[in-house]
């Protein structure tokens, strides 16, 4: 297949298309194209995906078709998932799509059965979930335990969280809390008002080796010897990783740890056991209705038609936005509060894999890459950033969520009328999509009475493009949808692009240099760090530091 995608036919095409749509509106296109919104609304499992307000028209659509056909997204996706080595620069599967598969299913990579591997780590989860949130796992003391602290960072730690605290309403096991940076702060304000008699600590960590993890580990593990006794280790301590030589090294008995596999990126892993603390939070089953489904849109990607799949023509309209129209970043607004840190998983789910400038085969990109993800739920999103994205001169396509149903127990009614705050909310992310896809022309504005020398100020340009996800409710099973609508997107991108989204190697000099740097500022001889920028700002943090 061909690598450079800026070569095929069908860039090219797109290329003219571009310029044609510099002088097309939404509203032009809304008007000309009559079946406009039954052809760009797609359904995958529970959600409906409204695509009619991106700046695309039946042209540009068939050209990004073919531009997935001209750079091999079907035959990458079957690779994929059948367990080929996709990720080239580490030489590994990428199968995070095995880890919600049936039990009955079977899938053979490297000579391996790994659906019952993954359910047998899925039946060991299970065993030590019911058995915390039954009172049958004691602490050392012999308390049951009320906590459990998820220590990790990155995958290991964005994706529990993001989902812990979006499935809230189902939480009805321990508390869970997240320890994720190396900023001492958020271990000691986690750990505050915690009593270790009655605390499990999840590690997780894929390498075992992540310098932020680790710290947090030891100094929690200090905590808990400190008030416990080294005994205690053993009923407060499981880890969650990939190698156990390191698990054991630190302390932690194999017995009590949760396996993955290399096959399951980081920023892909919480299907697997680094989902220990959602399990524990939400029970066995939900967790179980969690994987199910992701799994669902993972048959919608594998089998959909083209023209009707959800990720794949997401993912490529990503493309037009960020390689050819330059919109270069992403903003995701969840009209839901439970997703609050949704952006910021997507933010390394997206940006974490297709943020690269090389592609696979080591050449140079020839287009830009990697759309900037960013994001706040709404309605809060309207009142801090908004009037960019309406009036501002930079033009960040939006994806908006939005849940028809508030959870059991969670609407109230609204201030006026018969109305439910639920559908106020709604109404707010109906009425944002809407006013930046169309906007208000000059003479609308002046048509409202509004004097002259504003009228400048009130005109709202509209063209802006945007996605609206609507699903019934926010569940288990819907959460996992839309993580995997969003992970194989990013797969649909990186094809594309030609880039390996399942590497990370810009992350690496940065944590060796910090490794290095960390003595030169505990010590106290004059700084050579190669750079006289950093050495001032040792000798600056050194006077700060001693007041
Ligand atoms: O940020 C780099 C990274 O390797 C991520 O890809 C990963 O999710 C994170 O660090 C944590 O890694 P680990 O799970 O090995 O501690």
């Amino acid at each position: 297949m061909n690598s450079d995608v800026t070569t095929t036919p069908a860039w090219k095409s797109l290329q003219e298309q571009r310029d044609r749509f510099d002088s097309i509106s939404l509203r032009e296109l809304f008007d000309s194209e009559p079946n406009r919104v039954d052809e760009l609304t797609v359904a995958a499992g529970d959600l409906v995906v409204d695509l009619s307000k991106q700046r695309v028209d039946s042209a540009v659509m068939r050209a990004l078709l073919d531009l997935a056909e001209q750079t091999g997204v079907a035959r990458a996706r079957a690779a994929m998932l059948s367990g080929e080595h996709i990720n080239v620069t580490e030489d590994r599967a990428v199968l995070h799509t095995a880890l919600r598969l049936p039990r009955d299913s079977e899938l053979v990579v490297d000579g391996v059965e790994v659906v019952a591997q993954v359910h047998a780590v899925l039946d060991r989860m299970g065993e030590f979930t019911d058995r915390v949130r039954s009172g049958a796992w004691r602490g050392a003391t012999g308390e049951k335990i009320t906590t459990v602290v998820n220590i990790g960072i990155g995958g290991s730690d964005l994706g529990p969280a993001m989902a812990t605290r979006a499935l809230r309403r189902f939480c009805d096991g321990p508390q869970v809390r997240f320890v994720s940076n190396v900023d001492p702060a958020d271990l000691t304000a986690a750990l505050a008002d915690l009593d270790p008699a009655t605390t499990v600590f999840v590690v997780a960590s894929k390498t075992f080796s992540t310098l932020e993890t680790l710290s947090n580990a030891t100094a929690a593990r200090r905590w808990l010897v400190d008030a416990l006794g080294e005994d205690a280790v053993a009923a407060h301590f499981v880890a969650v990783s990939t190698d156990t030589d390191r698990v054991r090294a630190f302390g932690i008995d194999p017995a009590h740890m949760f396996e993955f596999w290399d096959w399951v990126g980081g920023r892909y892993s919480v299907g697997s056991a680094i989902g220990l603390s959602v399990m524990c939070a939400i029970g066995r089953e939900r967790f179980g209705q969690f994987l199910a489904g992701m799994h669902a849109i993972d048959t919608h990607f594998a089998t959909a038609e083209p023209d009707r799949n959800a990720p794949l023509l997401a993912g490529l309209i990503g493309v037009w936005n960020a390689s050819l129209l330059g919109y270069r970043s992403r903003a995701v607004v969840p009209y839901s509060q439970d997703l609050g840190r949704l952006p910021a998983y997507l933010q390394q789910l997206t940006m974490e894999s297709n943020g690269k400038s090389v592609r696979a085969d080591g050449t140079a990109v020839s287009c830009p890459t990697g759309e900037v993800f960013w994001g706040e739920p709404g309605t809060n999103g309207q009142h801090a950033f908004f009037q960019l994205l309406h009036q501002g001169t930079e033009v960040v396509p939006v994806d908006f969520l939005g849940f028809a149903r508030a959870g059991e127990g969670q609407d109230l009614p609204a201030r006026d009328g018969d109305v439910t705050m639920q559908q106020l909310l709604l109404a707010n992310m109906f009425a944002q999509a809407k006013v930046l896809a169309f906007g208000r022309d000059a003479g609308e504005v002046r048509g409202d009475g509004t004097a002259e020398e504003l009228v400048a100020h009130k005109v709202m340009p509209g063209d802006r493009p945007s996605t609206t996800i609507l699903a019934p409710e926010l569940t288990p099973s819907v959460l996992g949808q839309i993580i995997a609508f969003y992970e194989h997107q990013t797969f649909v991108q990186g094809v594309v692009w030609g880039i390996d989204s399942f590497d990370q190697w810009g992350v690496e000099l940065g944590k060796a240099q910090a490794t290095a740097l960390q003595a030169v500022l505990a010590g106290d001889a004059t700084p050579d760090t190669g750079d006289a920028s950093t050495d001032r700002l040792i000798t600056t943090y050194r006077t700060l530091r001693d007041g």
